[in-house]
């Protein structure tokens, strides 16, 4: 029996692509739905990503289509830091299988209501389109919704400077300051767990060495220009949030106020989380570190599945 009832909102990606097989590996968690959003690249991309990633990972998971727009802005796309196709320099083949019959929001609706019982965790490493649009068209899920665990922004505001502009927030800050005033459980994952949480090059051959799937995940890396940590290595910033849902005893977490800002930056107008670990009225947990060699060892094990 699994502890948890997962439905994964994503915009795979090659980060999403590492969370993905840790989550529908790890002992504890039932993924019931992959639900994908525009992002990283186009949604004709990200779900033929997630289709290839299921034939993958050997897995019998319906995968959905979403939103193709943010719910309000111009959609900007991430294809240089993912490869022209999104999963870097690995060639898939066509998937064979075919997309759920329902498109999300409805597709998420259709599984919160299939599990009324257990109530839901949605895991959420993409920009927050398809949850927002849940809530608008179906207010009544935010009581089947157990939890968020969102894979995005940045738990510093950098000092002076200027806030981060990270990419899942930055996408769709209409949609964060949706779910955010929905006020279902939310824990955010930050950037800053991805700048430690990174394989360097000759981890990136430990993985080629294990099997076909680590041999996939080598190809992917080589074309992932994460500029986070650089030559330092591929930042696994979704398998972080993954992670924090099979193992949050390796995970420190503080209470903060989240709320959505905006910030101009050369006449460019982006939203971003600001987190106020003083508030007297906190309404998220934020991961502020992760024990980085007990991380790695859980995504190594979930990757030896596949010898
Ligand atoms: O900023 C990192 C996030 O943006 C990750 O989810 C990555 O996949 C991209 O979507
Ligand atoms: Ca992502």
């Amino acid at each position: 029996m699994k502890d948890y009832y997962v439905i994964i909102d994503c915009d795979p990606g090659i980060d999403d692509a590492m969370a993905i097989m840790n989550a529908v590996n790890s002992g504890n968690i039932e993924v019931k739905l992959i639900s994908t959003v525009s992002g990283n690249l186009t949604i004709e991309e990200t779900v033929k990503n997630a289709l290839k990633l299921t034939e993958l990972f050997k897995v019998d998971i319906p995968v959905a289509e979403g939103a193709k727009e943010p719910v309000k802005r111009q959609a900007i796309y991430a294809s240089q830091a993912q490869g022209t196709k999104g999963l870097g320099g690995y060639q898939f083949r066509t998937p064979k299988t075919k997309p759920f019959v329902l498109k999300s929001p409805d597709a998420i609706h259709y599984f919160l209501c299939d599990n009324m019982a257990k109530n839901t965790t949605l895991l959420c490493m993409g920009p927050m389109t398809n949850v927002a649009n849940l809530l608008k068209k179906y207010p009544e899920a935010k009581e089947m919704i157990s939890r968020i665990v969102f894979m995005g922004g940045s738990k510093d505001e950098n000092g002076s400077t200027e806030p981060y502009r990270e990419f899942n927030v930055a996408y769709d800050p209409e949609a964060v300051d949706i779910v955010l005033k929905s006020n279902i459980p939310f824990v955010l994952v930050p950037m800053e767990l991805g700048h430690i949480a990174y394989f360097t090059p000759e981890e990136q051959l430990k993985i080629k060495r294990a099997n076909k799937v680590g041999k996939a995940f080598y190809k992917m890396f080589k074309k992932y220009n994460d500029f986070h940590v650089g030559k330092l290595g591929a930042a696994v910033h979704d398998s972080c949030s993954a992670l924090y849902l099979s193992n949050p005893e390796i995970f420190t977490t503080e209470p903060a106020k989240l709320s959505v800002k905006y910030h101009k930056k050369n006449n460019q107008e982006y939203g971003y989380i600001k987190c106020d670990f003083d508030a007297k009225d906190p309404n998220a947990l934020v991961c502020v570190d992760v024990d980085v060699e007990k991380f790695k060892k859980i995504i190594y094990g979930n990757l030896f599945n596949y010898n």
